[in-house]
């Protein structure tokens, strides 16, 4: 394979500084730019090229596209869930012209690959809510969910009209030490984290036996690459593959945070987001990604809490 140049759109993010730093050591320091609108995360600094960018202004990423020889890009900027609800006219304007933007460039400059990441909240209220599939009814009811829904399709149109490359994973919630989550619904399972080891008590925006779809963030990022990675002909699903970790309520993340600390309180205060939360699954079948490419995840709720306990 020709030497890769990547770009990375949204580096400073909860994933982008773990991807970049991911794909820094399959690529090399120099071949994989990280990029955002905000400064560069501490944790990238010294690591490799940074480079300032909007990516809602195309002519400017067009440029570093072409300037920087870049051959893949993996487009991380996004506006999540919770925030969303707040703003949906910037949501859907930042969700998808930073994709239309990405895909027409990739097309014009002939890239070999783009990753864009969808989200379970492509499910809405009508979806199955245990073991939701690939292929079921999908009616979203966040501006986020129709962001990600609508972006799945020009995805597999790009695929289909112009044969461009594009890949992407429906994300369940991603939990993390590293880097901060950046306004979604599933954030509360990071934050209850700093809770503990700070405070020994949280209180949660969600009702104590509200399930959802989650992952610890080394499974999303190597899922990440492994799809990245697979051969061509292993690629079946053109939107975006279905992809699950673990489910668990508010609960019972608390009561395997007690193992560790027993004297941890929670309490509930549901908010406006309680309702985001009742509109997606509780839990995801990924079976068509295990069988196109192999996926399995590593970490399960027991494993992930002891983790996180340890790091952050
Ligand atoms: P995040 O909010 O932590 O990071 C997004 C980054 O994009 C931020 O650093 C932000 O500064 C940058 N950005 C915003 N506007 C920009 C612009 N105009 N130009 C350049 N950069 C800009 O989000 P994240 O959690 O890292 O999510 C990354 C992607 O993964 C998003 O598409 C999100 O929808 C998807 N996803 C995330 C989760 C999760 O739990 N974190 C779950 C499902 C899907
Ligand atoms: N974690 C994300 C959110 O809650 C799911 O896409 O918005």
């Amino acid at each position: 394979m020709a030497k890769q140049r990547i770009l990375v759109i949204g580096a400073s993010g909860q994933i982008g500084v773990e991807l970049t730093l991911a794909l820094r050591k399959i690529y090399g320091n120099n071949n994989v730019i990280a990029s955002d609108l905000r400064e560069q995360s501490p944790l990238l600094e010294g690591t490799g090229p940074y480079v300032s960018l909007d990516v809602m202004n195309k002519e400017m990423l067009h440029v570093q596209v072409i300037r920087q020889n870049v051959t893949q890009i993996y487009l991380l900027a996004a506006i999540l869930s919770a925030t969303g609800e707040k703003n949906p006219n910037l949501a859907w304007s930042l969700n998808m012209q930073s994709l239309l933007n990405v895909l027409d460039i990739a097309r014009e400059e002939k890239l070999t690959k783009v990753y864009w990441p969808s989200s379970i909240a492509v499910f809405g209220p009508t979806s199955p809510r245990q073991n939701c599939p690939q292929q079921t009814i999908i009616e979203p009811t966040t501006v986020y969910g129709i962001s990600k829904y609508a972006g799945e399709f020009w995805c597999n149109y790009y695929f289909n009209r112009y044969g461009l490359d594009v890949r992407s994973l429906r994300y369940p919630g991603l939990i993390s030490y590293k880097s901060e989550p950046g306004g979604g619904t599933t954030d509360y399972a990071v934050e209850i984290f700093h809770a503990a080891k700070a405070e020994k008590k949280y209180t949660s925006f969600l009702q104590e036996d509200t399930y959802l779809p989650m992952m610890y963030m080394s499974d999303a990022i190597r899922a990440t690459i492994e799809l990245m990675e697979a051969p061509l002909e292993k690629i079946n699903i053109r939107t975006s593959y279905n992809l699950s970790g673990m489910s668990f309520s508010p609960k019972e993340i608390s009561e395997e945070i007690k193992k560790h600390i027993p004297e941890f309180e929670m309490s509930y205060k549901p908010d406006y987001r309680q309702q985001i939360a009742n509109s997606w699954p509780q839990s995801i079948d990924d079976t068509v990604a295990r069988k196109d490419w192999g996926w399995k995840e590593e970490y399960n709720l027991e494993a992930m809490v002891k983790d996180m306990l340890l790091n952050v």
